[in-house]
């Protein structure tokens, strides 16, 4: 088969939401349509909520699937489609951030009764930044929930981008009659199995008792606003990510699901290139194999040290036993062993092309943001680093083992696992992550691989903000409530108490320009 062909049929993406909105049935349902899985309830280890973070090494072991349900394929119209799990609850880590850097769009799921919430902004934040299309599915329309223009309000307010609805409900919970189709003009109705269909004059080609119905007039005269008043169709936009598509309807009845991928596959965008370091855009259809490495998810089994790296191949075709460089210390090897990731398997693989995400077995090799690549040579630029909200200090329990430890927290750093910051004047190591789950695996991992027990003591929820002009800073700045600490850069950092200490900072010293990763 023609490489170009492979990789025109791949759709890659991420669904973002806050937990609880429905992401986990929105993926079984979509993998049901696509036929890779055979019934509801085999997209496990959305319980995760029920532990105690400390427990996190049994979560991994009793729900074991998680690693193959981070990424999963499935077919759907002629086309091959990625989806990328961005783990929430207490898995939220700089891991679910860098997903997004390795897909070409995202889904936005939004529970109709809550709106936007706290993680759903986060990730939105990242996938605006990049530019990327994004698709909403507003969820759970069998519940009585905000009323679909105050959503689209809120979206738009919150969020700076412009909505077009595809399909507008008629009704919600015990009153839901179902969707219309933008593109088509028909009603799905929720509880019956025959479409309608609307004439150009809003009215149903067919009577039918729904009209005597005042919620049904209500929706339709919504809906002729939305087409006279509401946001032009601008594919453009949609492709910049400055429109977003909405979808309204209920996961867990497998409603409005299929009208969502139709569209989806439509206006979704093709596997896209990749920037080197040296400014080159590489496209995804270019002769040679590459990929760049986002996340590696270290084997909770201490007896064995390998690991699994997540790589996004970004052009080229992978086959099984290829020669391969990490660009990194120019390093040449033969990749043998490869998976790719159905709903409840993984499995080898023979071959892949850019656009897919594949599994590497790791025996240490591998960091985040590294380049494999075989032909031309070429590195990919730097995933980005992403702004840490939780801080902690850490010290070794046994001063002997100094070493060991700053040994592990190099390389722990390095991979990506978490951030390195050190205290002004007395050089103590602090950790930042953006999620708890982070401590959690440095501490395991420094004790299994590096053999060292380690001291953590929380620092807390801190604002950290870098400094564009460093040399203005003074000591006396210095305070427990904006703390200027060291990144593993050696550049300045303020860890500000909250956001009054940081807006009473701002205030006092207006020559400091403060400035946030992303
Ligand atoms: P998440 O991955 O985003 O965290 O959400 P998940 O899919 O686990 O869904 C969270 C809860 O919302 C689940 O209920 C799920 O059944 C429910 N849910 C998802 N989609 C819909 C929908 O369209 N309508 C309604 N009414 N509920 C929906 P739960 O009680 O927490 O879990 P379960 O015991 O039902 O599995």
């Amino acid at each position: 088969m023609d490489i170009k062909n492979e990789i025109k049929k791949r759709k890659t993406f991420a669904i973002i939401s806050h937990p609880d909105a429905g992401k986990t049935t929105l993926t079984e349902k979509l993998l049901l349509f696509g036929g890779a899985i055979r019934e509801a309830g085999t997209v496990k280890g959305k319980k995760s909520g029920k532990f105690a973070t400390s427990d996190w090494m049994k979560v991994e072991q009793e729900r074991g699937i998680s690693v193959t349900s981070s990424v999963m394929q499935f077919d759907f119209d002629g086309y091959k489609i990625n989806i990328l799990d961005t783990p929430g609850h207490e898995d939220f880590s700089e891991d679910t951030y860098r997903t997004l850097m390795a897909v070409d769009s995202a889904v936005m799921v939004i529970d109709a009764a809550k709106g936007i919430e706290p993680q759903t902004l986060k990730l939105f934040k990242v996938c605006k930044m990049r530019g990327i299309p994004i698709f909403t599915f507003i969820n759970k329309l069998d519940r009585m929930g905000k009323e679909p223009f105050e959503l689209l309000e809120e979206i738009e307010s919150t969020l700076e981008i412009e909505t077009y609805p595809m399909t507008w409900p008629i009704g919600m919970g015990p009153s839901f009659f179902g969707i219309i189709n933008r593109r088509d003009r028909t009603i799905t109705p929720f509880r019956e199995e025959d479409k309608l269909t609307l004439d150009d004059d809003y009215q149903l080609a067919e009577p039918h008792k729904i009209e005597a119905d005042s919620a049904y007039r209500d929706s339709i005269d919504e809906f002729m606003l939305v087409e006279e008043a509401g946001d032009e169709f601008d594919k453009e936009k949609i492709a910049k990510g400055d429109l977003t598509p909405v979808f309204f309807g209920s996961a867990l009845s497998t409603f409005g699901i299929e009208e969502f991928l139709d569209t989806y596959v439509d206006f979704a965008p093709q596997p896209t290139g990749r920037e080197t370091t040296e400014g080159q855009e590489i496209d995804p259809t270019d002769d040679d194999f590459s990929g760049f490495i986002f996340k590696i998810q270290a084997n909770m089994d201490p007896k064995h040290r390998d690991r699994l790296a997540f790589m996004r191949v970004v052009s080229g075709k992978f086959t099984r036993g290829m020669d391969a460089t990490l660009a990194r210390n120019k390093k040449k090897s033969k990749i043998t062993r490869a998976t790719m990731f159905m709903a409840d398997d993984k499995e080898t693989i023979n071959e892949a092309y850019a656009g897919d995400i594949i599994g590497l077995y790791d025996t240490g090799n591998y960091q985040i943001g590294d380049t494999l690549y075989s032909g031309k040579k070429r590195e990919y630029v730097d995933l980005p680093q992403f702004t840490p909200e939780l801080f902690m200090k850490v010290s070794a329990k046994n001063v002997m083992k100094q070493k060991h430890f700053y040994k592990g927290i190099e390389q722990l750093v390095q991979e990506g696992a978490i951030q390195y910051y050190k205290s002004m004047h007395t050089n103590q190591p602090i950790l930042g992550a953006v999620g708890q789950l982070q401590f959690e695996v440095f501490e395991h991992r420094m004790k299994n691989e590096y053999n060292t027990d380690i001291i953590m003591e929380p620092v807390g929820k801190k604002i950290a903000r870098w400094v564009e002009n460093e040399e203005d800073i003074k000591d006396s700045m210095n305070s427990p409530r904006a703390n200027l600490v060291y990144d593993r850069y050696d550049q300045q950092v303020f860890l500000f108490e909250n956001d009054f200490a940081m807006r009473w900072f701002a205030d006092k010293y207006p020559e400091i320009k403060l400035y946030s990763l992303l």
